[in-house]
């Protein structure tokens, strides 16, 4: 059974909220807690529907994976090589679980990974990688195999793209290779120096992540930690974004400012206030929204792909043109369907979705095809007038704790 959401439009948002840990973070966090000879517990963890699935996959190799209260604590070295095809094929992060079994037993039994419809999600940089650190990949239909029974040994890659999820398997392969492995082309986003920091924390020797070049000295082994993961810029984004399209004046607390800076600067451009401290961010909207024109996504430090589909949602208040472009993933806008439901003038053309903002929206029936579209529409039923049912939300649980709960807490009115 589906599940759904029903939204009360029309009702401004006021003050503070915490923002929880990134799901960017601790889904590869749980992913190199397989390389430690220790256990791991990681802090504050949000419990979305990815989480559990990394739990899922962590037990079925045969790890020990808890909830301790908020923290997840991971134990135990695992013991078996074929990764669950129901829990690998529906999150694509999945893929971040094979370098470091492979690491650690030599051989992984997995399958291609599945994950939200936004577009074609190859892996194959993060196999040539692997291929390139000696590892040995046959595939038959969607199922692979990689063995690697002599180890993973360190070289010198290339990435063709600045890949998130590639950049973190080479990390994770190269924590315990034989030799240094040195990255070009790596992705630069903070959740890549979460990872390095918590590997380095667990005695693995890390450098340069943040930078498009990373060196891994490899280490015997890696111990266990505690570690609490980085907060969610794109859950902070979310919350931005809504109080732009609500109106109202919220404290968006426990995220520096600087980690999702091009969507406070958009909405600032756009008419809203926001005022930024070291650790929050103060975002409110009075007046009237402007469209922001063309803006662009790309890796970070620039606007984030994910942050897309929800600056949209803001800037169909915006009186004008706004043009977005996703320049990271091809299917990016599948929630224009329900902002046009709503009736907002929308209009996708390949990667670009034009808005001719400004028009009041009303409530209607939509429903979430992926996981940031569906909180986007969450964001837009937040400023129509009237009543939005969003179907399909089982997508936003994949990637939001407690969305409603947390509007709730700010004056929305959500069931
Ligand atoms: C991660 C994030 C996701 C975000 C994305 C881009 C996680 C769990 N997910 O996804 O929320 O939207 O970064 O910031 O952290 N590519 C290939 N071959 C590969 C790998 C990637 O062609 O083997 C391409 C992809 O198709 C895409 C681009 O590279 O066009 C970037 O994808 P990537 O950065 O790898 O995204 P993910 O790591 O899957």
């Amino acid at each position: 059974m589906g599940r759904t959401m029903t939204v009360q439009g029309g009702r401004s948002l006021y003050g503070t909220v915490e923002v929880p840990a990134a799901k960017n973070s601790v889904l590869p966090l749980l992913a190199a807690s397989l390389l430690c000879g220790g256990p791991v517990r990681l802090e504050q963890v949000p419990r979305l529907s990815d989480v559990e699935d990394c739990l899922g996959i962590l037990r079925a190799v045969g790890c020990g994976a808890a909830w301790e209260g908020e923290d997840v604590v991971v134990g135990g070295p695992p013991s078996c090589c074929r990764m669950p095809l129901a829990e690998t094929a529906r999150m694509r992060a999945s893929v971040l679980f094979a370098a470091p079994l492979l690491a650690r037993l030599g051989r992984v039994e997995t399958a291609l990974p599945g994950g939200c419809r936004i577009g074609a999600r190859p892996v194959d940089w993060h196999l040539a990688a692997l291929e390139q650190m000696g590892a040995q990949i046959t595939q038959a239909g969607d199922r692979l195999v990689l063995t690697a029974p002599w180890g993973l040994r360190g070289t010198e890659i290339c990435l063709p793209g600045p890949s998130v999820g590639a950049t973190e398997t080479v990390l994770l392969a190269g924590c315990t290779a034989r030799g240094e492995t040195i990255l070009h082309g790596a992705a630069r986003e903070p959740e890549i120096c979460d990872l390095a920091q918590f590997l380095n924390r667990c005695g693995g020797k890390v450098q340069g992540a943040g930078t498009d070049e990373i060196h891994i000295q490899g280490v015997g082994a890696l111990h266990g930690a505690t570690y609490r993961p980085m907060p969610d810029r794109i859950c902070a984004s979310t919350l931005a974004c809504a109080v732009a399209a609500a109106r109202g004046w919220i404290t968006i607390a426990g995220c520096s400012p600087s980690l999702y800076g091009p969507v406070l600067d958009v909405l600032e451009q756009a008419g809203c206030t926001v005022s930024r401290t070291a650790g929050s961010a103060t975002v409110g909207r009075m007046g009237s929204l402007q469209g922001a024109g063309r803006l662009v996504t790309g890796g970070y430090p620039a606007l984030a792909t994910d942050a897309a589909p929800l600056v949209a949602a803001a800037l169909l208040f915006g009186e004008g043109t706004t043009v977005l472009e996703d320049r990271v993933f091809e299917a990016r806008f599948g929630c224009a369907e329900g902002f046009a439901a709503m009736g907002a003038q929308v209009k996708v053309e390949g990667r670009t979705l034009r808005i001719r903002g400004g028009r009041p929206l009303r409530g209607a029936a939509v429903t979430a095809c992926d996981l940031r579209g569906g909180a986007a529409l969450v964001v837009a039923a937040l400023g129509a007038q009237g009543k939005t049912r969003i179907a399909g939300c089982e997508y936003i649980a994949r990637g939001y704790a407690s969305l409603g709960e947390m509007l709730t807490g700010l004056g929305a009115r959500i069931e």
